[in-house]
């Protein structure tokens, strides 16, 4: 079976949850029929609506990314193996890059319903040769694939893009197999730096793309109404998330109208403040993590409790 065979089993109907069935360049729903287009090989498009750039909102991440994400790709080399990943709100991120060089990842899944950057990511995957993949365009809350089938998902700073996280949360845990884990990281909600960001964007009269505020303790409630146990916890950069803001947002995209702030962000990352704020960040998150900008969440399905 190859790579795009083998994916095509462990998505469903949107429709009505049937297996579908690989035809050249679409997927047909066998209950219902439905029909799902390919594209560029390895890109599925879920959404019924066509998409434009009125009705999705622009990512953060633009074309600039493709080199990065260049430079990241040309450092790894291709795996084969047997598990089945999925990253939550890839955008055009490295994380799907990471993942399908892990050991072990036979097939990685990144999702996002802007179109866009997922063809940043399936441009890149050719050209460095993955075919392990696969990226899925869908805009809902009721993740399009079959139950218990990843064996590792990850979402970085997507949460608090969809207007539900707690329904969100509920459907990737039931796509994990029993046993395995969720990596997931997200604003925290009730921070500094989402206060700003907010403020920003009143002042600028613009939409705030993060649309839900997840508390930790909302983050906890979501988790474990999910039937998820937190394994590992952190939460980060309580005083260099206000001052990227400062910088980014407002020195930057504010007052000097400049988008295209990457390579000003590598330099104040590996300066000396950032060393020095990171140390002082992590002793204040950990007394007191309420504080954080991120929270990291590392959380696992349990294996069903035996019957009694
Ligand atoms: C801040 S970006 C993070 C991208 C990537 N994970 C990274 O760390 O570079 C948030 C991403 O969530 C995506 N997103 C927003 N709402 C979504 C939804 N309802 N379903 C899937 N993805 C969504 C956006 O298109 C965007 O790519
Ligand atoms: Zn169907």
């Amino acid at each position: 079976m190859n790579p795009l065979e083998k994916a095509s089993k462990l998505l469903a109907c949107v429709a009505c949850h049937g297996s579908l069935q690989l035809h050249d360049d679409a997927l047909q729903c066998e209950a219902c029929q439905g029909l799902y287009r390919i594209i560029e090989g390895n890109i599925i498009v879920f959404s019924a609506v066509e998409l434009s750039g009125n009705l999705l909102e622009k990512t953060m991440y633009g074309p600039e990314y493709d080199e990065l994400i260049d430079q990241v790709a040309a450092a790894q080399g291709v795996s084969q193996k047997d598990t089945v990943a999925l990253d939550f709100g890839c955008g055009s991120s490295l994380e799907v890059f990471t993942l399908a060089n892990e050991d072990k990842m036979e097939i990685v899944f990144g999702l996002d319903y802007d179109l866009a950057p997922l063809q940043i990511v399936s441009r890149a995957a050719k050209k460095k040769g993955y075919d392990n993949i696969f990226l899925v365009q869908f805009d809902r809350d009721d993740i399009p694939f079959q139950a218990e089938v990843f064996d590792l998902v990850t979402s970085h700073q997507a949460f608090e893009h969809v207007p539900r996280p707690d329904l969100v949360i509920n459907e990737l845990t039931t796509k994990m197999k029993p046993g395995t884990i969720m990596r997931a990281d997200f604003p925290n909600g009730h921070s500094v730096g989402e206060l700003l960001r907010e403020l920003f964007h009143r002042v600028n009269r613009s939409r705030n793309p993060h649309i839900s505020m997840i508390s930790l303790q909302r983050a906890k409630d979501y988790f474990s109404r999910a039937g998820l146990e937190v394994e590992g916890f952190d939460a980060t950069y309580a005083l260099r998330g206000p001052l990227v803001y400062f910088i980014e947002g407002f020195v930057l995209r504010f007052l000097f109208r400049k988008h295209k702030i990457y390579s000003v962000r590598n330099i104040y990352r590996k300066s000396f403040w950032f060393r020095w704020l990171g140390k002082i960040d992590s002793c204040v998150s950990r007394l007191f993590p309420q504080l954080g900008q991120a929270f990291v969440f590392v959380l696992r399905k349990p294996h069903a409790s035996p019957e009694i």
